[in-house]
């Protein structure tokens, strides 16, 4: 048996550190609630965000500069632009260069700085719901209208697909200029093969539509699938393409801030370049910078036996929901750490299915709506956390459900 050297099962206390996760009370967080939760008993299995102790390189790498005591204005270093370059080579085979790089803070900071470097004021822009519910307001916070391609549910297989004829009449929009695609998909669990991916890339080229490719759980793969990075599909992608990646999702460094904006062609750089100026969004925070650095360099280890760890989760909660609470479908996970439930048999609206889940169940996830109209009576919950959270889960869903 392989010897494992990090402890996913190990319980860290997080109440009292400012998470959002553990410490946002849900009667203040969540929209129009007209009715009371228990914040202090509830189990919080919404945002995508581990429970999970860090790579130990990543608290040393920050104890040690922290140590040093003087934080003044700091340049990224050459260590740290190769280890996010080998990185990308190394688990995606992605040949990507030092002048391509520009950085933000987050990714959906990311986001909104390419929608407002590609469209002009009511320019549209394609997502796909079911979809990561910020990707709404970073089109609509900044002047573009949206163009909904929704993915198709397969109901027999559970996986959802594209609908590609619906997503070429969009792009052939005389105002579509960009594209927003969720790679893996947050939060239906795809990993969009390279089919998929060629053909979305041609129908975008084609219509002069760019994209920007959030790939945010890109090292967060099953066994068996393979993440390809859109722009390294072809020349023809690379240039039409700014892929976002970050040590923030894999590595749970989210609270430390750092995002990579990986940008080939020059006219586009340029573009997003002019448009983080606009807002003097230039620097990185200096631990941002360490931590990634140590994520990248010496992460890879820890990386497998999470996702090991992750598909152990996803196996046990099909394995124990089908025990427990048979009525519920979980769907397939190809990528991502998010669980994508089908409650759709209880036949409850929205509203009562939300507060069956936060007032009966003491649980605290993300409800399906919020990601699309179409994904009303699914819910999506974080695995990454230890086995036992997700035992608690289903046992206080079959209670309240059952
Ligand atoms: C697909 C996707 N993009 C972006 C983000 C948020 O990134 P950031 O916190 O860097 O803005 C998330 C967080 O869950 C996500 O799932």
């Amino acid at each position: 048996m392989e010897l494992k050297a990090y402890d996913f099962d190990k319980i860290v206390n997080r109440k009292g550190t400012g998470s959002t996760k553990w410490d946002a009370d849900p009667n203040l967080f969540i929209e129009d609630l007209d009715y009371k939760v228990d914040a202090e008993n509830i189990l919080p299995l919404w945002i995508a965000d581990m429970d999970f102790e860090v790579l130990p390189e990543i608290k040393e790498a920050l104890i040690k500069r922290a140590e040093h005591g003087v934080f003044g204005y700091t340049e990224m270093p050459d260590a740290c632009y190769d280890a996010i370059i080998n990185w990308e080579a190394r688990r995606h085979n992605f040949k990507i260069k030092r002048e391509w790089l520009l950085f933000t803070a987050g990714a959906v900071t990311a986001a909104h700085i390419g929608v407002q470097a590609f469209c002009q004021p009511g320019d549209k822009v394609i997502i796909q719901p079911p979809v990561y519910y910020p990707f709404y307001r970073t089109v609509s916070n900044n002047g573009a209208q949206l163009l909904l391609n929704n993915l198709i549910f397969n109901e027999n297989s559970g996986k959802y697909e594209i609908d590609f004829e619906d997503f070429e009449r969009k792009a052939k929009d005389p105002r579509a200029s960009l594209f927003i695609l969720c790679s893996p998909h947050n939060p239906v669990g795809r990993v969009w093969t390279r089919g998929e991916l060629e053909r979305l890339a041609a129908i975008c080229a084609a219509n002069h539509v760019k994209i920007i490719s959030d790939e945010l759980h890109s090292d967060l793969i099953m066994p068996g699938f393979e993440h390809l990075p859109i722009a390294s599909l072809s020349e023809t992608s690379l240039n039409n393409t700014v892929t976002i990646i970050a040590p923030s999702k894999t590595f749970n460094i989210a609270g430390i801030q750092a995002t990579v904006n990986i940008i080939p062609d020059a006219e586009m750089r340029q573009k997003f370049e002019n448009a983080l100026m606009r807002s003097s969004l230039m620097r990185l925070n200096l631990f941002a910078i360490e931590a990634m650095q140590a994520a990248y360099t010496h992460g890879d280890k820890w990386l497998d036996e999470l996702i090991n760890y992750i598909k152990g989760n996803y196996d046990f909660l099909v394995k124990y929901m089908a025990e427990k609470l048979p009525k519920v479908k979980v769907m397939p996970l190809e990528g991502t750490y998010l669980a994508w439930l089908d409650f759709r048999a209880f036949k409850l609206n929205n509203y009562d299915l939300q507060k069956k889940m936060l007032v009966d169940a003491k649980l605290w996830l993300d409800e399906g709506y919020v990601f699309g109209e179409s994904a009303s009576g699914f819910e999506r919950v974080a695995l990454a956390c230890p086995r036992s959270y997700i035992k608690e889960a289903v046992d206080r869903m079959a209670k309240a459900f059952n």
